[in-house]
C-alpha cells in the first residue's frame, strides 16, 4: 500500500520510526514532514495527509502529535476520511473492522514506541469486515458527509 505519514514536532519521531517499520512490511511512503523539533501547526500536516487520502493518491494515512487528537480533528474535516486515534491493540483492530478507518493517529506523549508499532502492526493487518450493518453504518457515515439520504 501508498502510506501517506505526517507529523507535527511533537510526533515526527515516532512518524520517522513508524514509516521504518511500513517500509519493513513492504508499504511505500509519502512523507508530509516535519523533520525536525522545529514548531510547526499539526493542522497543515493533517491536512495534506488527509487530501492524499482522500484523493486516492494514498491508500491509508499515518498521523502523529502530541495527543494525536488534533490531527485526528482535522483528518476528519477532510470528505472521504475516516480518522481513529487508537492507543491500545483492540481499538486499532476494531476501528478498521467496525469503521473501514484509513487514517491512524498516534500521541507521541501518550503512549511509547513499542506500543505505538504493536498497533500500527495490528491495524494495517486488520480487514473491514464486510457485511451488512457495518457497511451500512460506514455508508450513513458517507451519507452525513455529502449532506444525503435520510435526515441529513
Ligand atoms: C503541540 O504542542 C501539540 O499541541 C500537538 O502535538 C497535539 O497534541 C495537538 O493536538
Amino acid at each position: 500500500m501508498k502510506v501517506a505519514v505526517g507529523a507535527d514536532h511533537a510526533g515526527y519521531r515516532m512518524k520517522d520510526e513508524l514509516a521504518v517499520c511500513l517500509k519493513g512490511l513492504g508499504h511505500e511512503i509519502v512523507d508530509f514532514g516535519t523533520h525536525s523539533d522545529a514548531a510547526v501547526d499539526y493542522p497543515d500536516i493533517a491536512l495534506g495527509v488527509a487530501r492524499a487520502v482522500a484523493s486516492g493518491a494514498a491508500d491509508r494515512g499515518l498521523l502523529v502529535c502530541g495527543t494525536g487528537i488534533g490531527t485526528c480533528i482535522v483528518a476528519n474535516k477532510v470528505k472521504g476520511v475516516r480518522a481513529a486515534l487508537c492507543h491500545d491493540t483492540f481499538s486499532a483492530r476494531a476501528t478498521r473492522q467496525h469503521n473501514d478507518s484509513n487514517v491512524l493517529c498516534l500521541g507521541a506523549r501518550v503512549i511509547g514506541p513499542s506500543l505505538a508499532e504493536e498497533i500500527l502492526r495490528t491495524w494495517f493487518g486488520a480487514g473491514f469486515d464486510r457485511g451488512e450493518r457495518h457497511e451500512r453504518r460506514v455508508r450513513r457515515i458517507s451519507e452525513i458527509e455529502d449532506d444525503s439520504g435520510p435526515n441529513c
